[in-house]
């Protein structure tokens, strides 16, 4: 007798994502949140060819946002990865403003890349469906949260999607699309076209699941590395290069923390733990730790690593 699978595994395999409706024509992009996500995402848009306003509720990071922009684009230029003019016309095309009125207001799509807090993100959808026009998307660069959670703070929610890039996400190839119960089909085709004309490779997942696909298969190993590092079995360095040099990885569990900032892993936790009451979702005590010192990885020039010198 054939052994019987259970659970989910016994489901047919997802169909692979056909074409079912048009797609909108998206002209411009406003990129919610400058920072370590949003700058990256915004000039993204900017190269490929789309008219971008990124905002932000800080001048600082707005500040710091542009002048990634301003060095970034002439250093491509200097590699021979894009043309003078190439540079020239993406540099047109996007700009920095601390109005999100000014920035949403024509927009075809937003992408949403503010703070991983669930009532923040309500609270920007809410006011984006009062600003944007009509038929504009609302799309939100989360990594965890799903669109259902926020859809209906808008009177859009065939309109709100997770459209989830990685970091550095001028980088990054995959992007994750996530069809929640709420989703129309238009949306989806819409943010599949514009990863991949922003030169992506975008995945459809079928269902809303926590994590996605990427961040729930790094989160089991991240888990796992913060575990034996705060069991004192080996440090940060030896965990990194184990992961490095054993299963090939292009940097470890802590480096890539540094990458993607202290912050985002101690905030996803505190949200999961309040969300779940699970003790076991709480941040790991060297997380907690580099929280409060502020040591929140290369944004604020130390984390598990010291940047002070790069
Ligand atoms: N911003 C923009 N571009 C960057 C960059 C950055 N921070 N860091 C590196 N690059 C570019 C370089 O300019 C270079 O571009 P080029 O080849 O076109 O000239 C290219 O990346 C390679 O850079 P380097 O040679 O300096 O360094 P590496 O080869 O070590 O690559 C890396 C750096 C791309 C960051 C690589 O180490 C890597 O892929 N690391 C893993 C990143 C990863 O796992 N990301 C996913 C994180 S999870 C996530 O994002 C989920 C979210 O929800 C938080």
């Amino acid at each position: 007798m054939k052994p019987q699978v259970a659970g989910p595994r016994n489901r047919s395999r997802p169909p692979a994502w056909t074409k079912r409706g048009s797609s909108m024509e998206i002209k411009n992009i406003c990129v919610v949140g400058a920072g370590n996500m949003g700058h990256q995402i915004a000039l993204c848009g900017a190269i490929s060819g789309y008219k971008v306003k990124c905002t932000d509720v800080n001048d600082e990071i707005l500040r710091a946002a542009a002048g990634f922009a301003n060095t970034y684009l002439p250093e491509r230029v200097a590699k021979g990865k894009l043309s003078e003019e190439a540079a020239k016309t993406a540099r047109e095309n996007i700009s920095f403003t601390a109005d999100l009125e000014e920035a949403a207001a024509d927009a075809d799509l937003v992408i949403e890349a503010a703070t991983e807090k669930l009532d923040l993100k309500r609270s920007i959808f809410a006011q984006l469906d009062r600003i944007c026009p009509a038929p504009a998307i609302l799309a939100t660069n989360s990594s965890y949260i799903v669109s259902s959670k926020i859809a209906d703070s808008t009177k859009r929610p065939a309109k709100v999607c997770n459209m989830h890039f990685f970091n550095p996400a001028l980088v990054m190839k995959l992007v994750e699309v996530v069809k929640g119960p709420h989703v129309a089909d238009e949306t989806v085709e819409t943010l599949m076209d514009v990863a991949r004309k922003m030169g992506k490779m975008p995945v459809l997942l079928h269902k809303e699941i926590y994590g996605f696909l990427v961040n729930r298969i790094l989160a089991a190993q991240k888990r796992e590395a913060l575990f034996l590092y705060d069991l004192g079995v080996a440090s940060s360095e030896d965990i990194d290069t184990a992961v490095v040099n054993a299963l090939g990885h292009p940097m470890g569990p802590f480096r890539l923390m540094d990458l993607t900032g202290i912050d985002l892993t101690y905030h996803v936790s505190m949200e999961r733990y309040r969300e779940t009451g699970d003790p076991a979702e709480k941040p790991s005590p060297v997380v907690v730790e580099k929280y409060v010192k502020k040591e929140w990885g290369r944004k604020t020039g130390k984390g598990f690593y010291d940047y002070s010198q790069t």
